[in-house]
Parts: structure tokens; sequence; C-alpha cells
């Protein structure tokens, strides 16, 4: 049997998704019994296009890559064009949606409809789209559990580098009394180089030209990325129902070179850190900047690199570090949720 996928969003990660699925497919069918088919894509960019009977993927990333609309495809068989992300969900026979429309995190709109609808019609959602996760999780999971399907976002912290994945199943049975992590690269980047002498403003430039940052850098700087990952931590791996602005948030803005300069002189180093820790009354989260000690694993991840500390009670403290973006990190994040389905249904 195939498994039946339909994108919604077709930029970077869906690309990244894709290029991959074409690359593994003899290895997904030989070692994981996994054979996939991709009945839809619908991108307000790119173009919108559906076939019952499956899409020609490879044909669909070269239209893309030419900068030719997807609707330009010659397909066999009966296909759609110019269907909407809903239009999309209903009308096509994907068991699997991956939700990865751009992230907003004021409303989470329209990611958390498109998830909604395809929840409410059965169909598993795999997303590394920060706004649904960040604002909604618990009610989309509950929605999802109502229905038998899964609604999966391991994406949208840390990208492909295991996090809630790698809670769910290789430290399961550990009790984790405390999370520690550097989930911003953009952030982390400008902190590493500042340490060299340059300005805040001429790295931040830096970033942007490589791309690691956005025009509008605010939700990197401010905190407000890493904000909503330890939010979505905090809801999926303690169990809350956390809103991003029940916690408190400072970013990196306010870090001058004498910050700098005295952190070294201390044999420690200012990273922006997000930081769960449970304790007997609950659990309390924080985003800050923080001087942290050169001899502890967070310190040395330097440049875009994201990490995350847990402390356990059977394996003491745990760390994982690794890409927090990219195509294909990405793009591998949304086909392990996707393989996370199939071993299970
Ligand atoms: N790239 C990464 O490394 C990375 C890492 C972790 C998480 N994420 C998250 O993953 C998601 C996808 O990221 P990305 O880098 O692939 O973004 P992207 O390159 O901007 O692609 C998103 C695509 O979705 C389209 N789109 C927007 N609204 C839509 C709608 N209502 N219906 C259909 N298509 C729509 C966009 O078209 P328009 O241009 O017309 O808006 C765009 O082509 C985002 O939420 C992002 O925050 C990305």
């Amino acid at each position: 049997m195939k498994r039946k996928l339909a994108l919604i969003g077709f930029g970077t990660v869906g690309q990244g998704l894709c290029e991959i699925l074409i690359d593994k497919k003899r290895y997904l069918k030989r070692f994981h019994d996994f054979d996939w088919e991709v009945v839809a894509i619908c991108d307000t960019l790119n173009g919108s296009v559906l076939s019952h009977e499956g899409l020609n993927v490879k044909k669909l990333l070269h239209l893309v890559k030419n900068n030719i609309s997807l609707e330009e495809i010659d397909a066999k068989g009966k296909l759609k064009k110019g269907l909407d992300a809903f239009q999309t969900i209903r009308e096509s026979n994907a068991d699997i949606i991956c939700e990865l429309t751009y992230t907003n995190l004021k409303t989470g709109q329209p990611a958390i409809d498109h998830c909604i609808t395809a929840l409410e019609l059965g169909k598993h959602v795999v997303t590394s789209n920060k706004g649904p996760a960040a604002l909604r999780y618990n009610e989309l999971n509950e929605l999802a559990r109502q229905k038998g399907v899964r609604f999966l976002i391991e994406g949208t912290v840390m990208s492909g580098t295991p996090v809630l994945n790698l809670v769910r199943n290789e430290l399961v049975g550990n009790k984790i009394s405390a999370m520690q992590g550097i989930l911003n690269g953009t952030t982390n980047f400008i902190l590493t180089n500042m340490e060299s002498g340059h300005s805040y403003k001429s790295i931040l430039k830096e970033a942007q030209e490589l791309g690691y940052a956005e025009a509008d850098p605010t939700a990197d700087v401010e905190g407000l990325d890493t904000l909503a990952k330890i939010t979505i931590l905090a809801n999926v791996i303690f169990g809350e129902n956390l809103k991003p602005d029940q916690i408190p948030c400072k970013g990196i803005t306010q870090i001058t070179h004498e910050d700098i300069k005295q952190a070294q002189q201390e044999k420690k180093r200012w990273k922006l850190i997000g930081e769960i820790i449970k304790n007997k009354k609950g659990i309390t989260a924080s985003v800050k900047p923080k001087k942290v000690d050169l001899s502890h694993p967070l310190a040395s991840v330097m440049g875009v690199a994201n990490a995350i500390t847990f402390t356990t009670d059977l394996l003491g403290d745990v760390t994982i570090m690794g890409a927090g973006a990219g195509r294909k990190e990405t793009g591998f994040s949304i086909l392990s949720d996707i393989l996370e389905i199939h071993k299970n249904f």
C-alpha cells in the first residue's frame, strides 16, 4: 500500500521533503516497507495540482526550479488545478497532510484551520509550522486523538535534529526535570561572531545576507522564535497548557561588547537560552540571554547550530546538537514524522 501525501505549501521544506522522498525511495521501500505517492500540492506562489492517481513529483520539482507554475504539468488521468488549501485537503484522497506554509506566531492562521480541516476529516497532519504547535497544540492533538490519527510536529523545534521524537522514543521511561536549549540559529550566530569583535549591527547584516536572518529579524533577536519553541516543549514534553505570552521572554538586543568581554574573563559565554525547570509546584519556563560556563556542553555550540540539554533521572544530562533549519534538514523532520505514522498505522 502506498501512503498518499498532500503538501500544503511547496517552498523550501516541501521541496526538500520531495527531494528526499525521491532520493530514498528504494531505501524506504526496502528497509521500512514504506512507499509513497504525492496526490496533491497546493502553494499560493507555485500553483496547485491534485490527482487521485498520484503526481509526477520529479517533474513538479523541475517546474518549480525553473519558476514555472506547477499547473503547467501535463498528466495522465484527471488533474485538478487551482484549488486552495481547504479544497485540496477536502478533495484529495491523501491520508497524510503536510502543513508547510509560513509561520504566523500571532494568530497561527491559516495553518491552524488547515490542520483542523484535515484532522476533522480523519487525516494525519505533519507540520514544521510553529504557529499551530505553539498556539494550539493541546487542542489539535486532542482532536487528532478523537479522530484516531496523529498530529506530529518534530520539525517545529530544531528542524530534523530529533527532539520530540527523541523524548517520545529513545528517552522513554526517563523523568525529565529540566531542559535548556539554544533553539535559534540566527541569535547564536550573532553572539558567536560578536566574540571576535564584530558589532551586533554588522553581524546581523551578514546573517541577513547569508539567509540566516529575515529582513525583519524581530522574531529571532527579540527571542520570540525561541519562545514559540519553549512553549511547544513545555506543552508536548511536560503536558502543560501554556501560551507564549505566559512565559517571560527577553532577546539579545541589549547584549554589548562589554558584556561579551566580561563573560570571557569569567570563563563564560553568552547564549540565548530557552529553559524549562520542573519542580514540585509545576514548571517554570523562560527565554533570556544567560552566561553559560565554558564547561557546559551548550557553551561549545557555535554559529547557527542548535542544541538542547535534557536533565533526566536515569541518564543524567543528555545533550543533542545539530541543525536548527535547512531544506533537507527540515524536509527530513517531515519524513521522520511520516515514518512514525507509517510504523504505527
Ligand atoms: N526552512 C526551514 O529551515 C524551516 C525550519 C523549521 C521550520 N520551518 C517552518 O516550516 C514552514 C515552511 O517553511 P519554508 O521554509 O518551506 O517556507 P517557504 O519557503 O516560505 O514556503 C512556504 C510556501 O507556502 C506557501 N503558502 C503560504 N500560504 C499558503 C496557503 N495559505 N496555501 C498554500 N500555500 C501557501 C508560500 O507561498 P507565498 O510565497 O505565496 O506565501 C510558500 O511558497 C514554515 O512554517 C517555517 O517556519 C522552516
